[in-house]
C-alpha cells in the first residue's frame, strides 16, 4: 500500500487486487449514503468490497448494485459496537480474498438528543460504543491484517459537527470530535507499520438518512445556501473522498482531518461581504 511510487504510467487511484471493508455500508433508505457510496467506489476501482452492515438487506443492496456493475462485493451482517462481530468481520474478508488493504469506518448515528443536563445515560453510552468504540474495535482486528501486507489505509467518517460548535445535541458532535482525535493518534501509533489513518468530515450532505428525517423544501435549499459553494452535495461528494484518502496518490496523507462541505467549516458564507464602498452589509 505504501511501497515506493508506482510506474509513472500506473494509476495511484487502482484498487484492483485490494480488498476493503466498508462499515455501515448499506443505507438506511433506499438511495445512495456515504458508506455505499464509497463501497460502490472502491468497486469501480477493482476492489474487492465486503459491505458490512447490522441490517443484512442493507447491505445486500449494496453488493447487489455494485455486481450490477460487473464489480466484486460481500455482504456481511454485524453489529461493529461488538468485538466479536467486528473480529468475525475482518475474518470474513481475509477468508475470503486472503488479505486487506482498506477499512472505512463508517458507521454512525445521531445518537441521543440532549445536553449535559438530561442526555439518556444509557442512550449516551450506546451511542458512544457505536461511532466511537466500533473505529477502534475494527482498527485493533484490521491493523495486523494490513500490516502482513507492508500496510494499509484506514479512512473514518467524522463530520463538520466534531469542528466546530452549535450542534443541538451533546453525543453526536463528542463522539465525531473523538473521531478526530483517533485518527491523529492512532496515525502516530501505526505510521511506521505502513498504515495510514485520515478522516473526512462531511458536511450537511443529503443522504437518504437525512431524507428519512422529514425535511422542508425550505430547509433543504437553507442547508444548502449555508455554504461558499452554494451546492447541494450527496453521498458521492463524501464517497470520492474515501476513496481518495484510501488510495495511493494519498500515499504521503495521514493523520489528516478533510472537510467535505462545500466551503460550509471555512465559515466565510456568513461572514458578511464588503461593498465596493468599503461599508459592510
Ligand atoms: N448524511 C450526512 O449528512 C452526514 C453528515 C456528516 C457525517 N455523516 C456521517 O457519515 C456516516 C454515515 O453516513 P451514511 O450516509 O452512510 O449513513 P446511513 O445511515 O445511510 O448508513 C449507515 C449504515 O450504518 C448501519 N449501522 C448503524 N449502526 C450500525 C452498527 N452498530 N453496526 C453496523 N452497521 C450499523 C445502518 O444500518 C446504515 O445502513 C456516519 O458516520 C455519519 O455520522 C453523515
Amino acid at each position: 500500500m505504501n511501497e515506493a511510487p508506482r510506474a509513472a504510467v500506473g494509476d495511484r487511484r487502482d484498487f484492483s487486487e485490494r480488498v476493503a471493508i466498508v462499515t455501515g455500508g448499506g443505507s438506511r433508505a433506499a438511495g445512495i449514503g456515504n458508506g455505499r457510496a464509497a463501497a460502490i467506489l472502491f468497486a469501480r476501482r477493482g476492489a474487492r468490497v465486503l459491505v458490512v452492515d447490522v441490517e443484512r438487506p442493507a447491505a445486500a443492496d449494496t453488493v447487489a448494485m455494485i455486481e450490477g456493475e460487473g464489480g466484486e462485493a460481500f455482504a456481511q451482517a454485524a453489529d461493529v459496537s461488538r468485538p466479536a462481530d467486528c473480529e468475525a468481520v475482518v475474518q470474513a474478508a481475509i477468508e475470503r480474498w486472503g488479505r486487506l488493504d482498506v477499512l472505512v469506518n463508517n458507521v454512525g448515528i445521531s445518537g441521543p438528543p440532549g445536553t449535559a443536563i438530561d442526555v439518556d445515560l444509557e442512550a449516551w453510552e450506546h451511542a458512544m460504543r457505536v461511532n466511537v468504540g466500533s473505529v477502534m474495535l475494527m482498527s485493533r482486528y484490521a491493523i495486523p491484517e494490513m500490516t502482513r501486507n507492508g500496510g494499509g489505509a484506514i479512512v473514518n467518517l467524522s463530520s463538520i459537527a466534531g469542528l466546530a460548535g452549535g450542534h443541538p445535541s451533546l453525543l453526536y458532535p463528542t463522539s465525531k470530535a473523538a473521531i478526530v482525535g483517533m485518527t491523529r493518534a492512532m496515525a502516530a501509533h501505526h505510521g511506521p507499520q505502513g498504515i495510514r489513518v485520515n478522516c473526512v468530515a462531511p458536511g450537511m450532505v443529503y443522504t437518504p438518512m437525512v431524507a428519512s428525517r422529514g425535511m422542508t423544501p425550505e430547509q433543504r435549499e437553507a442547508r444548502r445556501m449555508g455554504s461558499l459553494l452554494q451546492t447541494e452535495g450527496s453521498g458521492w461528494d463524501i464517497g470520492e473522498a474515501v476513496v481518495y484518502l484510501a488510495s495511493d496518490a494519498a500515499r504521503w496523507i495521514t493523520g489528516v482531518v478533510l472537510p467535505v462541505d462545500a466551503g460550509a467549516s471555512a465559515g466565510m458564507a456568513r461572514m458578511p461581504v464588503p461593498a465596493s464602498d468599503g461599508k459592510r452589509r
